[in-house]
Parts: structure tokens; sequence; C-alpha cells
């Protein structure tokens, strides 16, 4: 069987890990677990871009190798799938030898196809910014100061024939609706290939980048930063050997909309085509976290260290808030008045608070062991009925990626049996000799018991550790029954010896 195979963007090993990569890892580790929970095999990459300019740049003003700057890049944002508790079976740096090969031998084909020439180039070169200018970077008809000195140069580099695609291209997207999710981010590309599109230059001169893949064919070369990059999706997997069609083609790119054209939208799919390799099933493009409007990243100085919150709160909370406040392919706006909101109220009041209830009532009123439901009356059979509901609902809403709305069905749920337990008042059953009040307790407590352990199964590819940690809290022993087969409402805790007082959300210091 082929693995379901799933890739984040690979970020830029220059700069520290932000919100904004640690958002795209945990979005792709909840999918990842999702398919994993509902029995599929699954293969899911992550990693770093090492090449370029910036990384060049950066190590030489630190005066160290650029291979010793990725390496720090390497530990860092390895350690932030560590502390975000990321599933992902690999890690790719585009500086590994399985790597380069792969791009070597993409460029050597292409070359020998044809499809890559030589072509004389002429542009307004900044040595300051190390980079090549257009009419439109000017102000005012002026360069601007940060460009230095500007001049025209001529300069030989190598082009790949992304042109001659463009109808295929064009002709592909109409016919694989499907191709973006969500699809109306399609648009963005059909924009984009509404003017005709220039051949991608693929190289650039050793003389003014060196930290590159060297071009097979001329060593005075290295290779374009973004032809570098996308082919660590195929890379990874083993193109070239037996092992490749194990993943091969993708089922989900996951990346942010900007990097979608044309890099991913374009780029990606005419490189594919041209070598004769099938495309990706689709890519599945988020928004961006923003602060005041603005996009987060290291740049915009607005960085809020994701590392921070988790290490306050908990991996768990911060996989909550990121995945219940962001609709995936739309931005959100990052505030932590708003995280303190989601903390407080969802898992500190609605699911913490219900887990003490049921812990503390259990140990106090039927020494602290889970009940059978001796007599279900119309009151128990709504709330199974809901919990039915919720789940289909719940999953339906999972395999489409809407888990904002998945979370809110499953805390509507949570907040569904602190209503019941309300409206049943345990602790004035408890006072009474009555046998029929008796049962109603045991009853009662046994149900809350239950659809809280439900509850928090449904929760486990958000929060993995609460997933596991709930049921046990509640005396539940380790199953062999797949997730989806736990999902169903049972007696399996019956029984059972809870836990005691238990805070899995405690109140931050300062409240906010
Ligand atoms: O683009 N909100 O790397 P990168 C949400 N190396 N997502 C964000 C974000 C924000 N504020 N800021 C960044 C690159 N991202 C290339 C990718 S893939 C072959 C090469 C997302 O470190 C961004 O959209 O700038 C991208 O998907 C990922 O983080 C890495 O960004
Ligand atoms: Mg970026």
């Amino acid at each position: 069987m082929k693995n379901f195979y799933i890739t984040t963007a690979i970020d830029y090993a220059n700069g520290a890990p932000h919100l904004g990569h640690a958002y795209e890892k945990v979005l792709t580790d909840v999918i990842a677990r999702f398919r994993r929970l509902m029995g599929d095999q699954v293969h899911f990459l992550t990693g770093i871009d090492e090449h370029g300019q910036k990384v060049q740049q950066s190590a030489r003003q630190r005066g160290i190798e650029p291979i010793e700057l990725c390496d720090e890049a390497a530990v860092a944002f390895k350690g932030l799938c560590e502390k975000l508790l990321i599933s992902n079976d690999d890690f790719i740096r585009t500086t590994e030898e399985r790597h380069t090969s792969v791009v070597r031998a993409l460029l050597q084909k292409l070359y020998d196809d044809g499809q890559i020439y030589e072509a004389e180039y002429t542009g307004y070169y900044s040595t300051r910014a190390e980079q090549f200018l257009q009419e439109k970077d000017k102000v005012n008809g002026e360069w601007p100061e940060i460009y230095g000195e500007v001049t025209e140069i001529a300069e030989k580099n190598y082009f790949f024939k992304l042109s001659e695609y463009q109808d295929w291209l064009i002709g592909y997207l109409k016919e694989n609706e499907n191709f973006i999710v969500p699809r109306y981010r399609l648009k963005q590309i059909q924009e984009f290939l509404k003017e005709p599109i220039n051949d991608l230059c693929i190289s650039r001169p050793r003389e003014r980048l060196e930290w590159g893949i060297e071009l097979p064919f001329d060593k005075d070369y290295v290779t374009y930063v973004w032809f570098d990059a996308l082919v660590n999706y195929i890379s990874a997997v083993g193109f070239g050997t037996a092992d490749f069609e194990k993943n091969w083609p993708a089922d989900f790119h996951v990346i942010g909309k900007d990097i979608l054209v044309p890099s991913h939208g374009v780029y990606w799919p005419i490189m594919l085509k041209a070598c004769g390799i099938p495309l990706p099933k689709a890519l599945l493009v988020h928004g961006w976290w923003l602060k005041s409007g603005q996009k987060m990243s290291k740049s915009t100085g607005e960085v809020i260290d994701p590392l921070d919150l988790i290490d306050q709160f908990g991996v768990d909370s911060f996989r909550y808030f990121v995945t219940r406040e962001m609709n995936v392919g739309q931005d959100s706006e990052f505030s932590t008045e708003l995280f303190l909101s989601r903390y407080n109220n969802d898992l500190g009041n609605d699911l913490g608070n219900l887990l003490n209830r049921t812990l503390n009532m259990t140990a106090r009123y039927v020494d602290g062991t889970v009940p059978s439901i001796e007599l279900e009356e119309d009151t128990e059979k709504e709330l199974q009925k809901s919990w039915g509901e919720t789940r289909d609902e719940v999953l339906r809403l999972f395999e489409g990626f809407q888990f904002h709305q998945g979370l809110e069905k499953t805390f509507q749920f949570i907040r569904s049996i602190n209503r019941y337990a309300e409206q049943r008042a345990p602790w004035k059953l408890a006072k009474s000799e009555d046998a029929k009040e008796q049962s109603l307790l045991k009853t009662t407590l046994g149900t809350m018991a239950e659809s809280l352990r439900l509850a928090s199964l449904l929760l486990a590819p958000v929060m993995p550790e609460i997933a596991n940690k709930i049921p046990r809290l509640l005396g539940g022993q380790e199953s062999s029954v797949s997730w989806k087969e736990s999902l169903e409402w049972s007696n399996t805790l019956v029984g059972g010896r809870v836990a005691g007082k238990t805070i899995l959300f405690p109140r931050p210091e300062t409240s906010g």
C-alpha cells in the first residue's frame, strides 16, 4: 500500500524559528496524526532550506562558515519539532548528499534534453544588496539608498524553458480543480498565468554566490535556491530508487500562501512535468499569522517566540490554540489575550474543570471506582446521541481540514457534558438514601466519565498528550482496539480506579 505522504515547506536556515513555522508544523502534524489514527500509513517530511545568498551573508557577518550556521539552524528547527511533538518521519537538509545528488541529476537530465539553455542577461545590479533590480524597484525615478551603487551588467546564465509549459499548466489546473486546497487560492496562480511567463534563471555565477549546489555542467555556477529547495520533496523519499513509489506522488505539500506563486504553483509542477515525474496530488495552502495586520516573521521584529508559550502553558495548549484559531487557508491575528482566553475558558474551565469534577465526585461518592450505568433515562440517551452526532461530524470536518470547526464542535460537546452534570446534580443525589437516586448517581458519574473519555480521544490529533492522559486518569486501561473503534460509547472504564485531583491547565500566575 502506498503511504500517505505529506510535507511541510522547508524553512530558511537563515533565522530563528517563529510562530509561522511552528503553525505550519502543527497543522501538518495534526493531519499526519489524524491519518494515522484513521488507519493510513503515513510518511511525514519536514526540514530546512540551507543554500542561498542570505545564509552566505549571515555566515560571513558572523565570521563562520555557512555550513556552521546551517548546523545551528538544524539543531534549532529539530528542537522546535521535538518541543511541538511533531511526528515527522524524516527531516531533510538541502546540504545532504542524498539531496544535492538528485538536484544535480535533474539538472543534467534537463540540460541533456535541451530544456536548459545558456543566455546573456542584462540588468541593473546592486552590489550592496547582491541582487538584480527592476525599474519598479526605483522610488521617484531613483534607486533607493539601501541598494548603494547600481550598475548595468551583462551576465551569462542558464535558463530553464518554463514558458514552453505555460499552456500545459493552464490546462492541467483546469482539469485538476482539487490541486489547490482551498480551491479559492487557485485564482492566484491563474492570475499569474494570464501574462506570458519568462523562462527561469536557474543559475548564479559562483563569483556572486558560492553557497549553492554546483551545476553539473558548469562548475562556475551554482543552482538557484528555489530550483534546489523544491526538489527536497522527492530527494528525501529516494527519487531514483525502488522505494520512491512507496511515497510519491505526495498527497499534500503544506505551504503558506506566500510561496504558492510562483514557486509551488508554477515552477514545481513544470519542473516535474519536464522531468517526466508525476505531480503531487495537492497543495494545501494556509494563511498567515498576523500581528496588528502584518505578517509575523523574523524580519518584522514582531516575533512571538512560540517556544515561550509552550514552556509556560504546555505543548497541547499551544497546539490547541493555533489549530482552534486558524481557519485553514485564511489569516489569523495573534494576540496573547486571545491565547489566554482560549486557555482559561476552553481548556481550564470547560475541559479541565470537567475532569476535576468527575475525578472528585467519583472519589467522594463511589469510592473512586467508575460505576456502571444502571439506569438510562432520556437525559443519558440524549447525551449519547449527541456524542454520535458530534463524532461523525468532527471526523468529517477533520477529513476536510476544517480543524477549527471540528474543535469547536468537540468543545460544544464538552460543554454539554458539563450541562448534563448540572442537570443531574450528583451532589444532591449523593445525599439521598433512595435506591433509584443512588442508581442515578452511579449512572451520572459513569456517564460523565465515559463521555469525557470519548471527547478527549477525539482531541488526539491536536492534543496528543491530553488524549492519552485523560482516559488514564479516569482509570482506563491500554486498549487494543483502533482509534475509530475506541470512539464508540462503551463501558470500558467501568470498575477502573480514577486518579486523585489533577490540574491539567493551571491558572497562569498573572491572569490576562
Ligand atoms: O519560504 N504565518 O521558508 P520560510 C504562517 N525556504 N505561516 C508562515 C508565516 C506566518 N506569519 N511566516 C512564514 C521559505 N510562514 C522557503 C520554502 S519550500 C521548498 C521552501 C510559512 O522560512 C511560509 O509560508 O520563509 C512557509 O510555508 C514556511 O513558513 C517557511 O517559510
Ligand atoms: Mg518567508
